[in-house]
């Protein structure tokens, strides 16, 4: 394939702050602009840093920084390339903080309070103690990890509304980790698993990794579109199924029951296994019933704490279908051995005392009340059909805006969000749009600052910020 070559200079004229990050929000805008196409080839380290009179260095932490952001891409040997929008972005995995900036661009939880993360901690010690299994816990486990876990998973996940069973549970080390369980045991590399056209970034990435295709499939207001989903499984390219319905990542969408049942009679009359995300589930009060209890036979449902309880226990159940369970435990050993059972206890005391209800009671009035600042200051800019229990806010732009440059403004104006290119799964047509992370600030004044930079940004005009005359 022949790549266009470009002579890109970014004019860096009446740009602030470090320069290396000027230089990549220069290229988001560039792109953005139209400037420069999907494909094209970009000038060297070394070229570009002779051209702008910087050094090698600043050129390579710019090129590093856009491909954080999912704008670029490189190849060994070969050079560095703008990528189209749905080519797979890297995870950020380490967000920017520190300067003035404030982070909104990450799905974390707002942090336990100190007291009640001490309160929580001590009441696990103290059971530990008091407990005759602190010996164990420092052993090897079986495969799918040690009975009392799986037990207090099974009790996790009949919140949601299904018929756990402690036997059909493995352990995982998160979420993450439970979807690479999931998907290297019942996939080949070179497959295809339909997703939704704007899924989680962290399925993308894992997707790379174990060389799958992901087939993005149109939504609606109610989420995965049922018309899509049977064409593509009538097709008969894949035999997988990613979805998210509750507070779907990145749009918040929570799927109506109806659909559910739809989509998993679909699954059913065309034999596809569905990997069900329910990492935010239990945010919402009353959410419909999964779709694992209308296909549990096919279904693997995933219950996370890390969004409810605490992300750094790394803890999260797998709940397979009897027929997989076996590929299940083994591939969850054979990648990671097991979770550490001293993170599974302390999950397992918070769920099985009454720890993990009441951290779901706060998270929730904590989702409601920022759900409310972001109301309070971003007014009309909200879709009317957002969820008040999310932690995440999806957010249509006004026209001309595109996700990229406006991330890269608000970026500039002190406040990272996520732009919907980052999202988008193949060739569906991008909404131009940000996924805004309400959780994410330490504190709720922190977060109102946030939402003020967004605010001002949203109220600029999009043609001086894209950089277009
Ligand atoms: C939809 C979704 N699935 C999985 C994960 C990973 O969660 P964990 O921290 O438990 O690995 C996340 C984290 O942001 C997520 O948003």
């Amino acid at each position: 394939m022949d790549f266009a070559m470009t002579l890109w200079t970014p004019k860096l004229t009446d740009r602030t702050g470090a320069l290396y990050r000027s230089i990549a929000d220069t290229l988001a805008a560039d792109i953005d602009a139209g400037k420069l196409a999907p494909g094209t080839r970009l000038p060297t380290h070394r070229e570009l840093a002779e051209r702008l009179g910087v050094t090698v260095g600043t050129v390579t932490r710019a090129y590093a920084e856009a491909e954080r952001r999912g704008l670029i891409g490189g190849e060994v040997g070969r050079g560095t390339f703008v990528r189209s929008s749905g080519d797979t972005p890297s995870l950020s995995l380490e967000p920017e903080r520190g300067e003035a900036g404030i982070a909104m661009d990450e799905n974390w939880p707002p942090p336990l309070a100190e007291g009640e993360a001490r309160r929580a901690l001590d009441e696990s010690f103290r059971k530990l103690r008091a407990s005759k299994r602190w010996g164990p816990l420092l052993e090897y486990q079986t495969r799918a990890g040690f009975m009392p876990h799986r037990l207090a998973g099974a009790r996790w996940i009949r919140r949601f509304g299904l018929d756990a069973r402690p036997e059909r549970i493995v352990i995982c080390a998160g979420a993450q980790h439970a979807m690479e369980v999931a998907f290297g045991s019942i996939t080949r590399p070179g497959d295809t698993v339909l997703t939704e056209a704007l899924t989680y970034r962290g399925m993308k990435v894992l997707a790379r990794r174990l060389h799958l295709r992901l087939h993005g499939l149109p939504m609606d207001g109610d989420g995965l579109r049922p018309d899509a989903f049977e064409a593509a499984c009538r097709k008969g390219e894949a035999k997988t199924l990613y979805c998210l319905p509750n507070l779907q990542n990145p749009t918040g969408i929570v799927m109506p029951e109806r659909r559910r049942r739809e989509i998993a009679a679909m699954a059913r009359t065309y034999g596809i296994a569905i990997v069900e995300d329910d990492v935010y589930g239990p945010l919402l009060e009353g959410a419909p019933p999964p779709l694992a209890s209308f296909a549990p036979e096919r279904t693997y449902f995933i219950a996370g704490t890390s969004k409810l309880l605490a992300p750094g226990l790394r803890i999260a159940y797998l709940l397979a279908p009897p027929k997989g369970m076996e590929r299940m435990a083994e591939r969850a050993w054979m990648s990671n051995w097991m979770a550490a059972p001293l993170m599974g206890e302390i999950a397992a005391s918070w769920i099985c005392g009454d720890i993990a209800s009441r951290l779901v009671t706060r998270h929730r009035k904590e989702a409601a009340e920022r759900m409310g600042l972001a109301r309070k200051i971003l007014g009309t800019f909200i879709p009317s059909g957002a969820s008040d229990a999310s932690y995440h806010l999806w957010l249509p732009l006004p026209h001309p805006w595109r996700g990229d440059a406006f991330a890269a403004r608000a970026r500039r104006n002190g406040v990272s969000v996520s732009p919907a290119e980052s999202f988008a799964v193949g060739p569906v047509p991008c909404q131009s749009a940000i996924r805004v992370c309400l959780g994410q600030p330490r504190t709720q004044d922190q977060l109102t600052k946030g939402l003020r930079r967004l605010r001002e940004t949203l109220r600029e005009p999009a043609e001086a910020a894209c950089g277009i005359v």
